[in-house]
């Protein structure tokens, strides 16, 4: 499977040591030996080389500061050049997340599916905006079009709702879907301050390159716009529901909560509501003996209600480097059993 990078930042990186480290394990057990071809970041420069770019090689160059262009194969393709110019069965679109727009994100997608390249993506803003039609483009080629790490990073709630829960109406999903704000609230809890927690996590590699779109709640507001559309089949844009962040939450209250028995999660929510489907994103008050009052840092956690189960609840990192370049990899082993 010949691969092309757009975008090699956090997540970028992630999965190009995941190929490295587990080489020998792809090909072993997943018939896969995947060979990226081709690498463009907007900051960090391009090269293209037929024969598979040497990724430990390319790692070392961005830690030390280094252009990618000084690789062998250096050039100075664009993100839309790369992908016109490289021939590769996959791209992995993992450029920053513009959840207003979704560009350039969801032109370097059209472009890839449209010259019959499967896509998986991490990238929440064309997903929130644009996942009908992309996965249109996807179908009308004959490719797949994956995003399992836009929401919950590599725990697997898509492939969960798609795969395990195919039979079972989905009736509400509601948890917490942002690490970065988990993280916070969870140190402010032991007494950190705001600034120095949000530090924390943008080092850790959770924040966007924007914090803002965290501690507002617009992060957690695209995947709640992802879910509804992508599971329960609505047309929602992010705008159509009600959103607030943690910025507003003070030490004192977080204080003051705790002392009596309960904590602020920041709850993303989407449900039918009639023949309507709804989404809401907002800070709650848990109780300390409700399951979410347990999910501290960057961890998410999602309740999914089915009209067979009942109640079903998923666990797992929401954010991170390996984390989230763990969903790509998973992404690409599905694409290379079912191109
Ligand atoms: N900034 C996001 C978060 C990254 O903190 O959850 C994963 O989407």
């Amino acid at each position: 499977m010949k691969i092309i990078l757009i975008g090699f930042g956090t997540v970028g990186q992630g999965l190009a040591e995941l190929l490295v480290g587990k080489a020998d394990e792809l090909r072993r057990a997943h018939g896969l030996a995947p060979t990226v071809v081709g690498i463009s970041d907007m900051l960090k420069g391009s090269c293209h080389d037929p024969a598979g770019i040497d990724l430990g090689r390319a790692l070392a160059a961005v830690a030390a500061g280094e252009s990618l262009t000084t690789l062998p194969g250096g050039c100075g393709w664009s993100a839309l050049e790369m992908i016109e110019r490289a021939s590769a069965d996959a791209m992995c679109e993992v450029t920053y997340t513009d959840i207003k727009t979704g560009q350039p994100a969801t032109d370097h997608i059209r472009a890839a599916l449209a010259k019959g390249m499967s896509v998986t993506t991490t990238n929440k803003g064309p997903v929130a905006l644009a996942s009908r039609e992309l996965a249109e483009l996807a179908a009308s080629r004959g490719v797949r079009f994956l995003f399992e790490g836009a929401v919950m990073a590599g725990t697997p709630l898509l492939n969960l709702v798609r795969e395990s829960l195919a039979g079972s109406e989905i009736r509400e999903m509601k948890g917490i879907l942002n690490g970065t704000t988990n993280f916070i609230l969870t140190r402010m809890e032991g007494g950190m301050d705001y600034a120095a927690a949000l530090a924390e996590a943008q080092a850790l590699g959770y924040a966007e390159a924007v914090p803002d779109a965290d501690v507002l709640g617009w992060d957690a507001l695209a995947k709640v716009t992802i879910l509804a559309n992508t599971v329960l089949g609505a047309a929602l844009r992010p705008s159509d529901s009600p959103c607030r962040g943690i910025t507003e939450i003070t030490p004192e209250q977080i204080a003051a909560a705790a002392a009596d028995g309960k904590r602020y999660k920041l709850i993303g929510r989407v449900w039918r509501d009639g023949r309507a489907v709804r989404a809401s994103v907002g800070p709650q008050l848990v109780e300390a003996g409700h399951p979410l009052a347990g999910v501290g840092g960057a961890t998410n956690a999602m309740t999914i209600t089915t009209d067979t189960l009942g109640e079903v609840t998923i666990v797992g990192p929401g954010a991170g480097r390996r984390e989230t370049g763990f969903a790509l990899l998973n992404d690409l082993i599905h694409i290379g059993r079912r191109p």
